[in-house]
C-alpha cells in the first residue's frame, strides 16, 4: 500500500541525457539547452530547471575567480569544479572546459581530458579552435573521449584576436568559420559551440552539420543555445555585458524559475531574439 501511494506521488526523474542523445535530438528538431555552473548547488538548480547539458566552463576564471581573461585557469581547477557540479547533477550531460594550451599537442590533450573525465566525473570535453587542435580532437575521440568543439570568438585566443568581438563578418572570415565547423565535425566532434558569429552564418553551419550547434550571440538557428549562469541571472562580472545575454531571473522569480524559463525559452524558439545576435 505504502509503495503504492509512493509510485503515484512521485513525479518521474527525467532520463539522464547521453552523447549520442545530442544528435537524436537535433534530427528529431529538439532544441538542447545549455549553461553554464561551477558548485554543486547551482548544478542542482540548473538539473531541475531541465537543462540538457551543463558546462563547467573556463569562464569560471572571469565569473567565480574575478581573473581578466580565461587564461589562466588550470586543468585542476576544472577538475575541481567538475567533481562538485558532478555531485549536483542527475539528468543533464556534463561537460567540462579544457583549459588554456591544453590542446597544443594531442598527448598534452589527453592527460587533460582524462583528468576531467576520471577525476572530475565529466563526460564531454570542450575544446577551443580548429588548425593544429583537429589532431587534437582527433586523437580523443579515438580514444573513447567524447569532444564538444567551439568556434567563432574563441576566448582563449583573446590576444589574438585583439579582444571580444564578433567573428566571421567578412566573407573570406566566414568561409574560414564555415570549413573549420566542417573540420572540426570530421575529426570526430559531438557538439559544436558557435561564440559571437552572425546568425546567418551560424545557420547555415548548422544545417551543414549533423551534429547539434550551440550558439551564444550566434541567432536563434543553432540547434540549441549556452549562456554563462551567472549572466542569465543577472549578476554583473565586472565585464561590459555583451548583447546576447539575457537576465532570466527577473522572468522566474527564483533560479529554478529563471533556468525553467530559460529552457522554455530555448525550446520555443524564442531565445534568442533578434536583439540578441549579430548581421
Ligand atoms: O567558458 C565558458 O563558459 C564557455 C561558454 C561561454 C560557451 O566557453
Amino acid at each position: 500500500m505504502a509503495a503504492m501511494y509512493a509510485s503515484d506521488d512521485k513525479p518521474k526523474p527525467r532520463p539522464a541525457i547521453t552523447v549520442p542523445a545530442l544528435r537524436v535530438a537535433k534530427r528529431e528538431g529538439r532544441k538542447l539547452a545549455m549553461l553554464t555552473a561551477y558548485d554543486a548547488g547551482f548544478a542542482r538548480a540548473v538539473d531541475a530547471g531541465g537543462v540538457d547539458i551543463v558546462l563547467v566552463g573556463d569562464s569560471l576564471g572571469m565569473v567565480v575567480q574575478g581573473q581578466p581573461s580565461t587564461l589562466p585557469v588550470t586543468v585542476e581547477e576544472i577538475v575541481y569544479h567538475t567533481q562538485c557540479v558532478a555531485r549536483g547533477l542527475r539528468a543533464a550531460l556534463l561537460v567540462a572546459d579544457m583549459p588554456f594550451q591544453t590542446c597544443a599537442t594531442p598527448e598534452r590533450a589527453l592527460d587533460a581530458a582524462s583528468a576531467l573525465m576520471a577525476q572530475g566525473g565529466a563526460a564531454m570535453v570542450k575544446v577551443e579552435g580548429a588548425g593544429h587542435v583537429l589532431d587534437a580532437i582527433r586523437f580523443l575521440v579515438d580514444r573513447d573521449i567524447p569532444v564538444c568543439g567551439h568556434l567563432g570568438l574563441t576566448p582563449q585566443s583573446v590576444n589574438k584576436l585583439g579582444g571580444y568581438g564578433v567573428q566571421g563578418r567578412e566573407e573570406a572570415a566566414a568561409q574560414r568559420l564555415f570549413d573549420d565547423a566542417l573540420a572540426v565535425e570530421a575529426a570526430g566532434a559531438e557538439l559544436l559551440v558557435l561564440e559571437c558569429v552572425p546568425g546567418a552564418l551560424a545557420a547555415r553551419i548548422s544545417k551543414a552539420l549533423q551534429i547539434p550547434t550551440i550558439g551564444i550571440g550566434a541567432g536563434a538557428g543553432c540547434d540549441g543555445q549556452v549562456l554563462v549562469l551567472h549572466d542569465m541571472l543577472g549578476l554583473a562580472s565586472g565585464h561590459r555585458r555583451p548583447r546576447f545575454v539575457k537576465d532570466f531571473l527577473a522572468e522566474g522569480g527564483s533560479v529554478v524559475g529563471a533556468v525553467k524559463a530559460y529552457v522554455a525559452a530555448v525550446r520555443a524558439g524564442s531565445f534568442p531574439g533578434p536583439e540578441h545576435g549579430y548581421d
